[in-house]
């Protein structure tokens, strides 16, 4: 076989056979397949799309390029979450542990941030000696013990998609369908959960910008799931705006915790409980909303939280303390009306480049820097009330005060806001 062959059928829009799929990715992890015929094969695929069964075959051939985590020494359905990304998204610090305060083991392996989105890991780094790379056996052993862990993704897992990402992120083949789901699910495969919870974000801010993309991308990684035996249900949820009120890996942090005692935006916390309550359901627990929020408000979400934290060696006192920077300055309306766009993107690149977020993957964090929104989409606001506060070790110029503003969109009606679009089971 030969690769300029592959490349030149997926150009003309020819279906590949699983043995050719599984030729070319065993060839790249190898090295016998180049990153440049492989960038030709990515576009093409950007280009002509794959069939479902293409797909399939991609995903899978990716998953036999690594380790397979076996989770069945821990007992119980195990579920797992995954976000395709986003600004401010705090949700597995709260999820995890809430899901496991009703004795459903989370054994759940997050990611790093770049460019406009962040990650779990960075956040709970911002944790004083909290440990990402923990071995497989203590990772299962902790699931065991106290029912959470959340850890980095393995170095052995699908070594394709370290690959394959790498290389998408510089030849602009990322945000295509057949490589987004291959690339998630062959993780989430090989990463060894019963059942899946897939967040599929949707609008400026995430890579699928319109409902039906979204739509698809979900409803093919829900078939890649059920077709190797995981309960997959996807969400898709919106992007438009951040999550929640703060961007930031310890401001969010700090209203992850907000939200396990019950203190967290009434919007974003009710959005949590229906994804605990998906997650719950996939593990055949059946809960209503106010038995799931009872968690938050009771105090075992947070305990939970807190023996994960001590689990991994991080500091329960540096857990609570609040942000140090050198910068607090307030952004306030221009005018009065409703808040009607805060864009997601935007505000994700002024968050990095205040050093929240990386825009290679070489950067150091700032874990300090950040924003805290006072008002999100959808809330009155008068003239010259305060909007948000950035938190940050620069100094803020006149020239990014009024660049901050002018991300700001304010309008003469409400908006209402929704933070799950749609459902696919
Ligand atoms: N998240 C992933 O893990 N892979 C992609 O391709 C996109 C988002």
């Amino acid at each position: 076989m030969r690769a300029v062959d592959l490349i030149q059928k997926k150009r003309d829009g020819l279906e590949l056979t699983k043995t050719e799929i599984e030729w070319l990715i065993k060839g790249y992890v190898a090295g016998t397949v180049p990153d440049y015929q492989m960038s030709a094969f990515a576009m093409a695929i950007y280009f002509k799309g794959m069939t479902t069964r293409e797909i399939s075959d991609l995903t899978m051939s990716m998953v036999a390029t690594g380790e397979q985590i076996d989770l069945s020494a821990i007992s119980g359905i195990k579920v797992d979450k995954h976000s395709t990304g986003g600004v401010g998204d705090k949700v597995t610090l709260i999820l995890a542990p809430l899901v496991a305060s009703f004795d459903v083991p989370v054994a759940k392996m997050s990611g790093r941030g770049l460019g406009h989105t962040g990650g779990t890991l960075d956040k709970l780094e911002s944790i004083k000696g909290y440990q990402i790379e923990i071995e497989q056996e203590q990772f299962i052993q902790q699931v065991q013990d106290i029912g959470v862990s959340v850890i980095g993704q393995s170095d052995k897992l699908v070594m394709a998609d370290k690959l394959l990402y790498a290389l998408r992120d510089v030849t602009a083949t990322v945000d295509t369908i057949p490589l987004i789901a291959s690339s998630v699910m062959s993780k989430k495969i090989a990463a060894g959960a019963d059942a899946i919870l897939l967040d599929v974000t949707v609008g400026e801010g995430a890579f699928m910008k319109n409902i039906e993309d979204a739509r698809q991308l979900a409803q093919t990684m829900v078939d890649l799931g059920k077709a190797v035996g995981r309960k997959t249900v996807a969400v898709l949820t919106d992007m438009s705006q951040p999550v929640g009120t703060s961007i930031g890996n310890r401001l969010e942090i700090l209203e992850a915790l907000d939200i396990l005692q019950g203190k967290g935006s009434g919007d974003v916390s009710l959005f949590i409980c229906e994804l605990a309550q998906i997650m719950l359901s996939l593990a055949n627990v059946e809960k209503s909303i106010e038995e799931v929020r009872a968690h938050l408000e009771n105090g075992l979400a947070l305990k939970k939280f807190e023996e994960m934290v001590v689990a991994q060696g991080g500091d329960v006192e540096d857990l609570h303390r609040s942000v140090k920077v050198a910068y607090e300055v307030d952004v306030f309306a221009e005018k009065t009306g409703y808040i009607s766009g805060l864009p997601a993107l935007e505000f994700g690149l002024f968050a990095m480049k205040l050093g929240a977020g990386r825009a290679v993957k070489s950067d150091d964090l700032d874990y300090e820097s950040g924003i805290a929104f006072a008002k999100k989409v959808g809330q009155s606001v008068e003239k010259d009330e305060k909007i948000a506060t950035i938190y940050s070790n620069i100094a803020i110029t006149n020239d990014m005060i009024s660049e901050f503003q002018s991300h700001i969109m304010i309008g003469d009606s409400a908006v209402e806001p929704k933070e799950i679009l749609e459902i696919i089971s």
